[in-house]
């Protein structure tokens, strides 16, 4: 039985000060046996805020992206051993709009992960289709390619410790969630991938992610799915009731 994931991406929302009240509100409305593992990964100035406050309990801190160098001459970089050192221990890679909006490609995406892994960081590695390769119906087409592209370029000790996150870019911050028959599919595709390259008891062992337009209204026909090992979340996380009510479905 794989642990469940519920991880939210605050993207670039939150200050400090924003961050430590939202624990102080989220922490106590979490059951301290909850079966799930709890990720929040909000703005790299704000890790050691949330790393303080989440100290002591089950939820984990992760950075949005990282860079593949140590350290050196990278003007506005942060290295995965920096995230390691402010406490944080999973890092998102690889997210849509990292590829749309700052150029990144599926050998950078590898790279990081690489980097991350041997700063002792857990993946969450994001792949999934542009809403034109949606309607062309090429959705398994591009997450064979962005697979084979990133992913299946890590050693089999380095691919037992990632997760994938299955993000359709139509379904980001627009309100229009996959339906929970169209994320599974996707998820036995990557799945499949994952076999073919790893094995079958490394694939039975993936966790994969489902994110895009997950709210407390959509989370339980997503996790009456057996193939979808948690959510990646956006919007609904910023709010500490809203994200509660998604983990408590886990
Ligand atoms: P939304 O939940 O706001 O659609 O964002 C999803 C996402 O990009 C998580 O990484």
């Amino acid at each position: 039985m794989r642990r469940r994931i519920m991880a939210a991406n605050w993207k670039m929302y939150k200050t400090a000060e924003q961050t430590t009240s939202f624990f102080e509100q989220f922490i106590p409305l979490l059951d301290p046996n909850e079966a799930c593992r709890i990720v929040i990964c909000p703005p790299a100035l704000s890790i050691p805020a949330a790393v303080s406050a989440a100290s002591g309990t089950q939820i984990r801190i992760g950075g949005q992206n990282c860079y593949w160098g140590k350290e050196g001459a990278f003007t506005g970089e942060i290295s995965a051993e920096m995230l390691r050192a402010a406490g944080a221990t999973w890092v998102i890679l690889g997210h849509s709009e990292r590829r749309q909006h700052f150029h990144e490609t599926d050998s950078d995406v590898l790279k990081k992960t690489q980097a991350a892994l041997d700063a002792g960081l857990s993946p969450i590695v994001c792949i999934g289709e542009k809403p034109d390769e949606h309607k062309a119906g090429k959705t398994n087409d591009v997450i064979v390619r962005q697979f084979a592209a990133g992913v299946a370029g890590l050693t089999e000790e380095q691919f037992a410790k990632v997760c994938i996150a299955y993000e359709p870019i139509w379904a980001i911050g627009t309100g229009n969630v996959a339906t929970p028959e169209i994320a599974s599919a996707a998820h036995k595709l990557i799945r499949c991938e994952a076999e073919k390259r790893f094995g079958a008891e490394a694939a039975q062992q993936l966790r994969i992610l489902y994110g895009g337009s997950v709210k407390p209204d959509n989370i339980k026909g997503l996790m009456r799915e057996p193939e979808l090992d948690g959510v990646l979340v956006g919007g609904a996380s910023l709010d500490a009731h809203s994200f509660a009510a998604i983990v408590k479905s886990a």
